[in-house]
């Protein structure tokens, strides 16, 4: 009887996973069970369409932007869509006062409008191979972690230089499956990259912070670049004489109908997930750390956000670094939570007891794998505590008061003239002063100070007694946080100029002297001594063993559970994830529909809230109401959508692809309840979100007013 329960239990257990869909593919290895469940969802392709070697396939139209972002080539000019957050930091730099780009949009009426973005690149994969047994060539079990990773290295380092390049080609080798696999990435690299065409923010990035993570969702968050190449179509620096790039393949672009349950695929560069970590360290990671760093950040940002509602110019100085902070500090909340109400870590725990029943009855696993749960259990348990410090250290010290940031960097200064004489000294001070005066561009010493205050009080009330720093050990009463506030704010390095004052002078020992008696750098000194002896070290030995075990781990729940699909965890690398359009229901009664239209961007519409107004243009168009092939059957155009396609961070500017591969919209963000998929990726709640092409192409025509970049595109569908 017990035997037919556990084969139910088992049976069972097959039949979900089968069905848990999920993942983030490497695009060469689309085949078996995924190609037929791709097909099972409605791709109407040949696997070889999207990805090949030998011939011209939807790969050569997906690009890496920049080092954080997907861009995808729709025309066969070059053409290049990704997110307006992407190119933000290209535009800004494109931007001055009085023609603030971010204000009013730019559409170059020719190929000699568009502006050329200083520091954009956009790399192509050529090809990927599969090298793990060239990696891992003269690895034995029990290796200790130094040797086996020394000698790792030498492999790598021999593959790239054996490797046949083209010229123009850049490899790059990177680790799979926690580095039980290695893959070879051939890479080209362009270099001259333009504006082609840009909406507003307020339409771009509509609805801001507030709409920021969430569903519903209304902003066009795209912008349009082009490749330039030389005349042999090779990657170039920028030149006058360079020509539109001429790509291999490009998307074409759909404006046919759509509809819950049809099949899209995104194609692109995720970031970072970690699928695979046992109960225990997500655990940690959503009810420790998360709780930790977000209390931080909401500390911080409420601080800011109240000077900047005061004040027009310290918003303008603040707003990236408060949009960069809060980005994360939202998502991080939505991952915790969003953890907890997915009971994620108690299914966790159910699988690893099924892992540890499962290999009970193998005893060549139960040797390899008998104690890996419990091994990985007591590691967090002494780990937790140690990751919790450096995380409090990282964000309350090196992340969220920027006078702690600049004295920690500036501390370096010492140790450089102490080691390295005073050549290095000032090699270093050249380094160093340029960092400093971006820091201080975005700099408000009563802000910076009333920050500093609030986290060290926080600091003081959630740290373990052994990582206080001794100066505030004492520290009981508001008014002595306060008055040790005081001390440390009458720093001599109130201001760039005030820094520069000190740094310019040709003494280096006055120099050093200057510091040594200034408060705040002294205690900046202090806080990364307590960080270099009592955290460092211990998280980082652990961290190594965590690491090596996760990768016996990763490979045993291959073994243990092989009808399970494995996609490796992202990695900046190229990637295929796939799904369908859908909606959701993030909690009893409520369901979101899986489109918006424009008719709630009005809705949303607050004329003079900096996240909700409007141009005047767009108000125009939307009493005109002139959507031409736009609208869909309801005669409105939708916005943006939702689909249970799995992206993380990087899959920015990503395109969503229907069945035959054609672009249908560009991914930008995911939804609040469904943040934690980076952790664990639940298909009742995990939704990526994307703007409609329709959108996308209705703007580029009536906002915009100029046709030239809609009539290069290839357009299908109606
Ligand atoms: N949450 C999206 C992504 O990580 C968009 C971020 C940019 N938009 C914003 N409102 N800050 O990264
Ligand atoms: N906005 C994210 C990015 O910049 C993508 C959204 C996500 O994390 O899924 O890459």
């Amino acid at each position: 009887m017990k035997r037919l329960v556990f084969n139910l239990v088992i049976l069972l257990f097959v039949v979900l996973t089968a069905h848990s869909q999920g993942g983030m593919w490497l695009p060469n290895e689309i085949s078996g069970k995924i190609e037929k469940e791709m097909k099972s969802f409605g791709l109407k392709l040949k696997a070889e369409k999207i990805y090949s070697e030998k011939n011209n396939s939807i790969k050569d139209a997906i690009v890496q932007f920049g080092r954080g972002c997907t861009g995808e080539i729709i025309s066969d000019k070059g053409l290049l869509i990704t997110n307006h957050h992407c190119g933000y930091g290209a535009i800004q730099r494109l931007s001055t006062v009085e023609n603030n780009l971010f204000e009013k949009g730019y559409w170059a009426e020719s190929y000699e409008k568009e502006l050329p973005g200083k520091g954009l690149t956009v790399t192509f994969v050529e090809k990927i191979e599969d090298i793990t047994d060239r990696v891992l060539n003269g690895a034995m079990e029990g290796m200790s972690n130094s040797a086996l990773q020394s000698l790792v290295d030498k492999n790598i380092d021999r593959i790239k230089k054996e490797t046949k390049t083209d010229p123009f080609q850049v490899l790059e080798i990177s680790p799979f499956y926690n580095g039980n696999k290695y893959y070879l990435f051939y890479k080209k690299i362009y270099k001259d990259i333009r504006l082609a065409g840009t909406a507003p923010e307020s339409i771009g990035k509509f609805g801001a912070d507030t709409d920021n993570w969430v569903w519903p969702r209304h902003n066009a968050d795209f912008a349009l670049f082009r490749i330039y190449a030389d005349k042999d179509n090779n990657p170039a620096d920028y030149s006058p004489h360079n020509k539109p790039f001429i790509p291999k393949h490009s998307l074409p672009v759909s404006i046919a109908e759509k509809k819950e349950g049809d099949f899209t695929m995104v194609f692109g560069f995720p970031g970072r997930t970690s699928e695979y970590l046992p109960a225990v360290a997500v655990d940690m990671i959503a009810n420790k750390i998360d709780p930790a760093i977000t209390d931080i950040r909401g500390i911080a940002l409420s601080i800011m956000d109240r000077y900047m509602r005061e004040d027009a110019a310290t918003k303008l100085k603040y707003a990236s670094k408060y949009a960069g902070i809060a980005n994360f500090w939202k998502k991080w909340i939505g991952e915790s939570q969003g953890i907890n109400q997915s009971g994620a870590v108690s299914k966790k725990r159910e699988y690893e007891e099924e892992f540890i029943n499962r290999i009970k009855t193998n005893p060549d696993k139960q040797i390899k794998y008998g104690d890996i749960i419990s091994k990985m259990e007591r590691l967090y348990e002494e780990f937790t505590p140690y990751s919790i410090a450096e995380n409090m250290i990282d964000e309350t010290f090196a992340s969220n008061i920027d006078l702690m940031t600049i004295m920690s960097v500036s501390a370096r200064l010492k140790s450089v003239f102490e080691n390295n004489g005073e050549k290095a000294f000032n090699e270093f001070k050249s380094r160093l002063l340029p960092f400093v005066q971006n820091k201080y561009s975005e700099y408000n010493h009563d802000i910076d100070k009333e920050i500093f205050a609030a986290l060290i009080k926080n600091y003081l009330n959630k740290s373990e007694e052994k990582f206080i720093p001794e100066s505030i050990g004492g520290l009981k009463t508001d008014k002595e946080i306060e008055d040790f506030t005081d001390k440390i704010y009458s720093t001599a390095f109130s201001s760039f100029d005030n820094f520069k004052k000190v740094i310019d002078s040709t003494d280096s020992k006055w120099i050093l002297s200057v510091f040594d008696k200034d408060a705040a750098f002294n205690f900046a000194m202090e806080i990364n001594s307590l960080s270099d002896d009592k955290v460092a070290p211990y998280y980082n030995e652990l961290k190594v063993q965590i690491d090596s075990l996760q990768k016996i781990y990763m490979k045993a729940q291959m073994e243990v559970f092989p009808e399970k699909k494995y996609f490796p965890d992202a990695n900046s690398t190229l990637r295929i994830t796939y799904g369908q359009i859908n909606g959701y229901s993030p909690r009893d009664a409520v369901y979101y529909k899986p489109f918006t239209y424009v008719e709630g961007v009005m809705e949303k519409y607050k004329p003079g809230d900096y996240e909700f107004d409007l141009p005047a243009k767009y108000l125009e168009m939307m009493e005109k109401k002139d959507f031409g092939p736009y609208a869909d059957k309801t005669g409105s155009v939708p916005v943006c959508f939702i689909g249970t396609n799995h992206t993380t961070g990087g899959n920015s500017g990503s395109p969503a692809l229907d069945a035959r591969g054609n672009f249908i919209g560009i991914n930008f963000d995911r939804v609040w309840e469904g943040t934690m998929s980076d952790l664990y990726y639940d298909p009742k709640i995990c939704r990526n979100i994307m703007a409609d092409s329709r959108y996308i192409l209705y703007l580029i025509e009536q906002f915009s007013g100029s046709k030239r970049l809609i009539n290069e595109m290839k357009i299908v569908g109606k």
